[in-house]
């Protein structure tokens, strides 16, 4: 890699290797993206070619109609007779050592459990809930899925039961996948119980239990295991024939309210963009060893971990546990050991290794590309992994996207370039961007605005959102009408058009990388009894970039510190452990609007001193004053 001012470009030797090294594709997708995408598409296996690439109605749009597959076909019967990993699954306890899932098992592990799956009753396009740790079960489980056409709901394990339980009342799934518990820092956790509290006041009526740690679990009626459930099932099976456009799975994440919403995401456009995002901006190839820390819990989890290095033949990593436990520098020894050879992950996971292991002693020749997502990087951070874990030999792709895009669509590709720290790139070729003011006017570079996909959008992009499509409308197709995709995203781009990501216009909080709204975490708040009034806000942290505080107005006097756990437990109960609250300020009043609508972007200025901005259409502007003393006191 090269510098050039404050640009960093790849070298001669990156750019030799790499599947695209010139401008001549963004050409092409800047000039006609559809013909770009159906050229992308030809590229993973159809049993019937799409009759219609592109149609808009808006604000509904389809790729690729007409056209027939099964995702599965284009990896599992692709390599059905392959004793090359697929899965190479690394345990928490080191002493397990690795297991590797050829991708000849992996096709028949796939085959029996969704034979199971069809015995079971489940149908193509019924939703099945999986509440599953980083095991290859999970894997086996949600290609089992799509193998028959069932929507896979993925549950972060992390979350708690109230989180699965409204998911799983939203989807109305019969059948739920977990199982007994998992390690995590060394500790062994009971999904199991979780799951069994999950499932109450939902219409599961299976539920299928891997064996992971040997938990004492109470089998209950619903119950059986996954080596029962799976007992005689044969691993042959032919793949459901699905439309481009039948969904694919829904994944659920946080909005503007405090109720998640339930993101589609349709066969055929999901796979061509995985495949060619992969392809384009990790330069994935067959002989690669991708690690993708991401949880299956995530988008990311999904799109990266799990299918993308499996549609590309690649080999991908599956970890259980902490990067950085037992020891700090476990990630890098993870690295080096089995050979990573693209290593994605996330800001707050970099600020920790820069933190715990400033100089990295382990060699990392393996890696050639690094990429980080979720939440926008720091310099400091984005130098730090440049040079101690890429050594100033591999491009970093800061990749943009969401939950609703199914991939990244912006950054900059390895072989391209150029980088520049902070900024997370270009555009993607095929992507039709902007940067639009409120009244819809492209902004000039260096100004602020939203960031907006224009049509063709892009083949992986939602098609609705779970039995809402009100909201569906209303969060996407509004702010700036119903043909251009909001996603409530602030940015700028520079001179050279490559674009910063300034953070959410709504109410999300990316907490970790985790996705967050401030509203679930007040519904949980207020169910205090002592709560009168409440407001959260995301504020700075050195490592998880932001996290939440919230501001309480009490119907009783109360102890501070005593109110702070009763609500910590409460939100790790309702959500679990990823909404810890950082601290609460007891006040009198919360700044609101006339309307009554809580001022969070004020409440956020408060602790970055920045100035506040226009406080007329404030009702109490007195309460500005009050919060400041309620933060400076606690200082
Ligand atoms: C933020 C994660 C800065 C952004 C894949 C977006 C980023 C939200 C980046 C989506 C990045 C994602 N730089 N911010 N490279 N990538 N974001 O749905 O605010 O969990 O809207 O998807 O994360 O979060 P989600």
């Amino acid at each position: 890699m090269h510098k050039k001012e404050n640009l960093y470009y790849p070298s001669e030797e990156v750019k030799k290797n790499a599947n695209i090294n010139n401008e001549e594709v963004y050409n092409k997708g800047g000039e006609d993206p559809i013909s770009f995408w159906e050229e992308r598409a030809n590229d993973i296996v159809w049993r019937e070619k799409w009759k219609e690439s592109f149609s808009h109605n808006p604000p509904y749009f389809s790729w690729f109609s007409g056209g027939k597959l099964n995702i599965t076909e284009s990896f599992l019967d692709a390599n059905k007779e392959s004793d090359k990993t697929a899965v190479l699954f690394l345990p928490e306890p080191e002493e397990e050592g690795e297991k590797k899932i050829s991708y000849k098992e992996l096709y028949k592990e796939v085959n029996r459990f969704a034979n199971a799956l069809k015995s079971a009753g489940v149908k193509k396009g019924d939703p099945v809930g999986i509440y599953m740790p980083m095991i290859p079960e999970a894997v086996v489980a949600m290609l089992a899925c799509a193998r028959i056409g069932a929507m896979h709901t993925v549950v972060f394990s992390a979350f708690s039961s109230s989180a699965l339980r409204i998911r799983m009342q939203d989807t109305s799934a019969k059948v739920l996948i977990t199982a007994d518990g998992y390690y995590r820092g060394g500790r062994v956790n009971n999904l199991k119980e979780s799951a069994d509290e999950g499932v109450k006041e939902t219409s599961i009526e299976k539920v299928v239990v891997a064996n992971r740690v040997n938990n004492e679990v109470s089998l209950n009626e619903k119950d059986v295991w996954w080596s029962d459930f799976i007992k005689d099932q044969p691993d042959e099976l032919e793949a459901q024939e699905m439309d481009s456009e039948d969904p694919m799975f829904i994944l659920y994440t946080s909005g503007s309210t405090g109720k998640p919403k339930g993101v589609i995401h349709t066969c055929g456009g999901y796979a061509v963009q995985t495949k060619a995002t992969a392809k384009m901006i990790f330069d994935m190839k067959e002989d690669d060893i991708f690690w993708s820390m991401a949880d299956i819990g995530w988008i990311t989890g999904h799109t990266y971990t799990v299918y993308a290095p499996l549609i590309c033949g690649a080999t991908m990593v599956l970890f259980e546990g902490v990067p950085n436990w037992p020891q700090a520098d476990r990630w890098a020894s993870i690295i080096d050991d089995y050979k990573v050879s693209i290593f994605y992950t996330a800001p707050t996971a970099i600020r920790m290794f820069k933190m715990q292991t400033k100089e990295v002693k382990n060699e990392l020749s393996s890696l050639r590309i690094l990429g980080s997502v979720g939440e926008p990087i720091d310099e400091v951070s984005w130098e730090w992994f440049f040079r101690e874990v890429g050594k100033e030999r591999c491009p970093v792709v800061d990749t943009w996207w969401q939950t609703e895009t199914g991939g990244v669509l912006i950054t900059s590709l390895p072989g391209v370039g150029p980088f520049r720290p902070t900024f997370t790139g270009r555009p993607l070729p095929g992507v039709k961007f902007d940067i639009l003011d409120s009244e819809g006017n492209s902004v000039p570079a260096n100004k602020e605005g939203d960031l907006v996909i224009m049509p063709p959008f892009t083949p992986g992009m939602l098609r609705g959102l779970y039995k809402n499509e009100e909201k569906y409308i209303k969060t996407y197709f509004t702010e700036h009408g119903e043909s251009i995709f909001y996603t409530s995203d602030t940015a700028y781009k520079d001179d050279n058009g490559l674009v910063r990501i300034v953070g959410r216009a709504d109410d999300v909080i990316k907490v970790a990388g985790h996705r967050l709204t401030t509203g679930e975490l007040e519904n949980a708040i207020t169910k205090n009894e002592s709560v009168a009034e409440c407001a959260v806000a995301g504020i700075k942290d050195e490592i998880k970039g932001e996290v939440p505080v919230a501001f309480l107005v009490l119907k009783e006097e109360r102890e501070k510190e005593e109110l702070h756990e009763e609500i910590a437990e409460k939100l790790r109960k309702d959500i679990g452990p990823i909404a810890l609250i950082k601290n609460i300020y007891i006040v009198s009043d919360i700044p609101k609007t006339r309307s009554g609508k809580m001022m969070r972007r004020v409440i956020k200025k408060l602790f970055t001193g920045e100035d506040l901005g226009d406080l007329s259409t404030l009702s109490n502007p007195e309460s500005v004053e009050i919060l400041k003393e309620a933060i400076k006191k606690d200082e």
